[in-house]
């Protein structure tokens, strides 16, 4: 491989900056696949090259073959999962980011990256209106959020049992009890299995087939726990969006003595507007609270965040010192808090989204996916072959497709499966399927901040023409 050639950066630069721009200007009406997608992805398949194309040529690949495999999810009809579009700010930064190649995981490699860093969590604190004094960290996601979050709750739990467990393991203590509600993420259960807690050993406690908190429940298994428990409030569902009742798990929580998570993955932007700050009322008990970046705050993947009152759980769990690391003292040093260790300076495009738009810019924009998941319901609900199933307190909207005259409920589930697995090879939008309450349905979630009404009202389209389509007899 020769030395690092100046010519190569440039030319690679102009190619990549010119074939983004066009990206980038045609992703508000382009298809969400391209039909041959799958096609162009399995192209992509190759020996491993003895000689090299060079990175022009690599680029050149890339674009070609590469893109059309692509789905266009930073667009804004990609409603399934939760996925966030990248402002402009936030993809300025994020390119810097690559080009500047920091490692903010000790202060002394990039003071830079460090710095912004600490500040964009400073400044998310007041953006949600957590306590200032809280500790947070930048990992890569929700599921690292969770699991930042619950590894502060086990040591504390451990600490509560004498033992200091990312020191010296957990053999001989008894299962640690972690409580939720039906609305639990798959991410937590994942991060139980990860931290040693155990997949299956959350216990839910739900009250219906939706998977509504039962408090009673929840007091009754607080009360016979045996000792300190962990539980999990969830603000932000991901089938309907709904919100278990965090201040009265928080008042249940400190009844019992209990460790109070609550993963607002995308919920926790609920605090931004007046409009569904109660939502999350109670936010402010909790012990610990993750929130993913790439989702409402539109910066780029990978990026989420863990909030913990007390800082020395945080510290505690992720600090390993080694003779070679160095660690300026009065400093941000976000190796000490992250389960990474070298990192990606994740903090510049936070920062940069945060500076170019502020307080009122997310207000205005998540009042804005408000108003649309608003339009969609009233859409749905003016549909006659459309039926909603649950009430729409943030930016998801649980429906299906359900002609008059059609009741048969597993002859609608299929149905309604069916439209599902056309959607995408159709294009216009993508919305997935879920399970709701036994039923088939669709949930679109709205966090992108290039959706705009039309988008929306294409859900209702696209919906209706391939039920029209699918339904039986037709
Ligand atoms: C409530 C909730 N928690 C956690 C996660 C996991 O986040 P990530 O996919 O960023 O790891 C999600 C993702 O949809 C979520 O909705």
């Amino acid at each position: 491989m020769a030395g690092p050639a100046r010519e190569e950066i440039e030319a690679v630069l102009d190619l990549i900056v010119r074939e983004a721009r066009g990206y980038l200007t045609s992703v508000d009406d382009r298809p969400l696949r391209d039909p041959k997608a799958d096609a162009f992805a399995d192209g992509l398949s190759a020996r491993f090259p003895e000689q090299g194309v060079g990175a022009l040529d690599a680029m050149r690949e890339l674009l070609e073959g590469g893109l059309p495999a692509s789905v266009a999810s930073s667009g804004p009809r990609f409603f399934h999962y939760v996925i966030g579009g990248v402002t402009p700010a936030a993809l300025g930064a994020a390119w810097l980011t690559d080009a500047i190649d920091q490692n903010p995981g000790l202060w002394d490699a990039s003071p830079m990256g460090s710095v912004l860093g600490r500040v964009s969590l400073e400044w998310l604190l007041d953006l949600f209106g957590l306590p200032p004094a809280w500790a947070g960290t930048i990992v890569t996601g929700g599921t690292m959020a969770n699991y930042a979050a619950l590894a502060s709750a086990r040591r504390w739990w451990g600490l509560e049992h004498g033992r200091d467990i990312d020191e010296q393991g957990m053999d001989g203590l008894p299962p640690v009890p972690v409580l939720s509600s039906g609305y639990v993420h798959a991410s937590a259960k994942k991060v139980s299995g990860m931290l040693g807690m155990g997949r299956e050993r959350i216990r839910i406690l739900a009250r219906d087939g939706v998977g509504r908190v039962d408090l009673d429940g929840l007091r009754e298994a607080l009360a016979g726990a045996g000792g300190p428990a962990i539980v999990i409030a969830n603000a932000g569902e991901v089938n309907a969006g709904d919100f278990d009742p965090i201040a009265d798990m928080a008042s249940l929580a400190e009844e019992h003595g209990a460790w109070l998570h609550v993963d607002g993955a995308f919920g926790l932007f609920a605090a931004v507007s007046p409009r569904t700050r109660h939502l999350v009322e109670g936010v402010e008990r909790a012990h610990s609270v993750s929130v993913d970046g790439h989702k409402w705050l539109n910066v780029p993947y990978d990026t989420g965040f863990t909030f913990v009152r007390d800082a020395s759980l945080l510290d505690g769990a992720f600090t390993q010192q080694a003779a070679y690391l160095t660690t300026e003292a009065g400093r941000s040093n976000l190796m000490w808090r992250t389960p990474e260790s070298s990192q990606r300076a994740r903090g510049l495009a936070v920062w940069a989204s945060l500076r170019a738009y502020g307080r009122e810019g997310y207000r205005e924009m998540v009042e804005g996916h408000l108003d649309l998941a608003q339009r969609l319901a009233a859409g749905v609900d003016a549909a006659p072959d459309l039926e909603r199933l649950a009430e729409v307190p943030l930016n998801i909207v649980c429906f299906r497709y359900h002609p008059p005259g059609m009741d048969d409920e597993e002859g609608l589930n299929d149905l309604n499966r069916r439209i599902g697995e056309e959607i995408l090879p159709d294009g216009r939008v993508y919305v997935g399927t879920t399970r709701y309450d036994g039923k088939v349905a669709f949930r679109p979630a709205i966090v992108n901040w290039r959706t705009r009404p039309e988008d929306v009202d294409l859900v209702l389209e696209t919906v209706s023409d391939l039920g029209a389509r699918l339904r039986p007899g037709r």
